[in-house]
Order: structure tokens, then C-alpha cells, then sequence
């Protein structure tokens, strides 16, 4: 029999002119791929420097890249709305990026950048595509080694995220403003799932008084962050390589941390259920736990209206699906969403859960436990 929608569900689903969609698509769905270069080789932020329409070979010359290159790819830019073009009086093109453009596209975006994430679903296809075409027969997950080039993506992720952000605005909210004035009088902290340690550096930076611990169980990860904190002079972090959940036999690790966080990090877990208990058991009696996480709806009936579901879903569908359910785990993905989440944290035993909205991260959400 086949499976009834109600009104409500089939006006919210209906598409007037389907086959034009179908164009944009591909049109978008190709200048992805080519923003994804331009952010890559740097051309937005050389053409976000000039003042005035400059020629390809001035570009491309600025850029230090070939002008045959950055032609083809201005191609592109302009048909696509993101560079304007104009004809010089001998004849040939000059080319701007609108300073507005600029606001979003180059590394000086800060938290506002999402030239960054342009580069995702071409990196996480190349990576993982033909994994992830079989995963739907066989129904297996893709391991993290998978990816080589993600961790450093995901660096340049936090650097562009955290950097305005995450000592300024987002420690200031945690509860209530009261967990900076510990962090500054001095607290045992830990960041889960630290990858190559942008956050762990920052908070560290700003809370001297406090000892940080970075736990992540990519072991090239943990060698890139302590060399980092290192380089940066910080005396008060330590790394460890570790699984969070294997970290639950561990009798040293329990009641030793005030705080914990965890960037991005629970939702592609194999045992995500195993590595919230790890947390809980490895927080002080009076510790609080901040799980920053993508905010979305478990149903998909109720992700309709996001903004960036089509996008965060394929992130999702391409890794952190597929890594988390690699060697039978669950395989939660990134948009597990709020009812997911907080029925998770309430299973691994977390006395309160508060689920706090992000003015300036509309995107992700925290949830903020005491244990
Ligand atoms: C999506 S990345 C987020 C990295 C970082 N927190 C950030 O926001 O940029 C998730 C990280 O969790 C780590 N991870 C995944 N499962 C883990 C586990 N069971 N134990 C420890 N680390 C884990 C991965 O190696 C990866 O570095």
C-alpha cells in the first residue's frame, strides 16, 4: 500500500518547476567545487586586497599561479555571480571581487567565513566517495585513516571558527558567566576529541591559572598539537592519545577534570553512548560538561526549513556517518539532532542538561551537563 502524506507534508515538499531546480544544482553544485579552489589557492584574498578590476595575468601574477588556470576559473567566478567583470578600453576583461563577496569568501571572514567550508564535500569525495557508494550495499563505515587530508581542514576549520570567537563570546555564556571566573581562578580542564588543538591553545592562552588536558585518539593529531603548544610557549597543556571510551578503565582519569568539552566530537564516535559515560565519570563531583554540537532535529520532517540541511546532511552522508559506524558502531552522524542528543547525555547518567542557543554560531548548539 503506499504510504500517505498529509497536505501539510506534500505543499511543504512541492517543487513548481523541478527541472530548473535540476539547472541550479548543477550550476551550484559546480561552483562549490570552484569556490573550494579559489579558497584553496588563495585568489579571494588576493582579489579581496585590490581596490579596482584587475586583468587575469595581474591576478593570477599576485597569486603566484598560472594565468590559463585562473582564467578558466574566472570563467566560472563570473558566470556565477561571485566576481564581476568588465571590458577595459583596449578590449580585454578586469575582473573585481565585490567587497561584500570578500566579507564571506576570504580568510579574513574570521568566524563569518564560508569560503572555508567550500572546500568540504570536494575533499570528502575524494577521500571517501567509492567507500561510501559501497557502504550502501554492504552497509559498513569508512575508518578516520580514510581521510588524510581532514584533520588539517578541520584546523583550518577551528582556526576560522574559534580564533573571534570562542574566549570572547562563548566562555562568557557558559553557565551563566560564572565558568570564566573559575577558568581564571583555575580549573582542571579537558577538550575531547581535541584534534590538532586550536581550542585547547586558545582557552589555554587566556586562562593561565588553569591546566589543560587535549585528548584525541589520532595519534598525528596529538603530535601536531603538542608541537604547536610548544612552539607557542604554553606550560600549562598536556596531549594524550587515547580512545574516550577505552579512557573508562583508566582509574587515574576519574573525578580528575572541572570542566570538559568537546568541539564536533561526539557525534561521529563509534560508542558515542560509552564516550559520554567516559566524560561523566572523568568530571570532579561539582564538573560541567559543554558538548558544542551542529544543531539540528533528529526528524528529518522537522530539518525542512534549515538553512544548510542539504549541505550538513552530504558532510554527514560522506564522514561522519560513515566514520561513526565503522566496525559496527552507531553511526549517529552530524545531524542526529537535539531529541538524539539530549536522550543520549540523559542515558549516560548527566543530573541537568541545558540546551543553549549560540548568537554568534547559529549553527551549532550547546549542551551544557553538570554531572
Ligand atoms: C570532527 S573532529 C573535531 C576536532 C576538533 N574538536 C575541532 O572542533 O576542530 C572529531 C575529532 O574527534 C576525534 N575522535 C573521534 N572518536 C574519538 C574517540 N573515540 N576518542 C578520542 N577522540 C576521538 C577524531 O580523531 C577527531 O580529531
Amino acid at each position: 500500500m503506499p504510504e500517505q502524506t498529509t497536505t501539510a507534508d506534500a505543499a511543504t515538499n512541492a517543487t513548481p518547476d523541478f527541472s530548473q531546480k535540476m539547472v541550479d544544482i548543477l550550476n551550484y553544485g559546480a561552483l562549490n567545487l570552484a569556490v573550494g579552489i579559489g579558497y584553496r589557492t588563495g585568489l579571494f584574498d588576493v582579489m579581496d586586497a585590490f581596490d579596482d578590476p584587475r586583468s587575469v595575468e595581474a591576478i593570477a601574477g599576485a597569486a603566484g599561479l598560472d594565468a590559463r588556470y585562473v582564467t578558466e576559473w574566472l570563467g566560472v567566478m563570473c558566470t556565477g555571480g561571485i566576481v564581476t567583470v568588465e571590458t577595459a578600453e583596449d578590449g580585454s576583461p578586469r575582473y573585481r571581487l565585490p567587497r561584500s563577496h570578500g566579507d564571506v569568501l576570504a580568510r579574513r571572514a574570521g568566524n563569518g567565513n564560508l569560503g572555508v567550508y567550500a572546500q568540504e564535500i570536494p575533499l570528502l569525495t575524494l577521500c571517501a566517495l567509492e567507500k561510501v557508494v559501497d557502504g550502501f550495499r554492504t552497509g559498513e563505515g569508512v575508518p578516520y585513516a580514510a581521510y588524510p587530508r581532514f584533520q588539517a581542514f578541520m584546523t583550518e576549520l577551528a582556526n576560522a571558527k574559534h580564533r573571534q570567537v570562542l574566549v570572547d563570546q562563548f566562555l562568557p555564556t557558559v553557565d551563566n558567566g560564572r565558568m570564566v571566573d573559575r577558568l581564571a581562578a583555575g580549573l582542571r580542564v579537558c577538550d575531547l576529541g581535541c584534534g590538532e588543538g586550536v581550542a585547547l591553545a586558545l582557552m589555554a592562552e587566556a586562562f593561565p591559572n588553569s591546566r589543560f588536558t587535549g585528548i584525541d585518539m589520532d595519534p598525528r593529531v596529538i603530535e601536531i598539537a603538542a608541537e604547536r603548544s610548544a612552539a607557542a610557549g604554553l606550560d600549562n597543556v598536556v596531549f594524550r592519545v587515547g580512545d574516550v571510551v577505552a579512557l573508562c578503565d583508566d582509574g587515574d582519569i576519574a573525578e580528575s577534570f572541572d570542566y570538559i568539552t568537546a568541539f564536533d566530537a561526539i557525534h561521529d564516535q563509534q560508542d558515542p553512548l560509552g564516550a559520554l559515560r567516559t566524560v561523566r565519570r572523568m568530571l570532579a563531583p561539582n564538573g560541567c560538561f559543554s558538548m558544542i554540537d551542529i544543531d539540528s532535529r533528529t526528524p528529518h520532517q522537522a530539518n525542512l526549513d534549515h538553512p544548510m540541511g542539504p549541505f550538513l546532511y552530504t558532510v554527514s552522508l560522506m564522514h561522519c556517518m560513515p566514520v561513526g559506524r565503522f566496525a559496527g558502531g552507531a553511526g549517529l552522524g552530524m545531524m542526529w539532532g537535539r531529541e538524539q542528543a539530549t536522550a543520549l547525555l540523559a542515558q549516560a547518567g548527566f543530573e541537568s542538561v541545558a540546551v543553549v542557543e549560540m548568537a554568534h554560531d547559529p549553527f551549532n548548539i550547546h549542551y551544557f551537563c553538570r554531572r
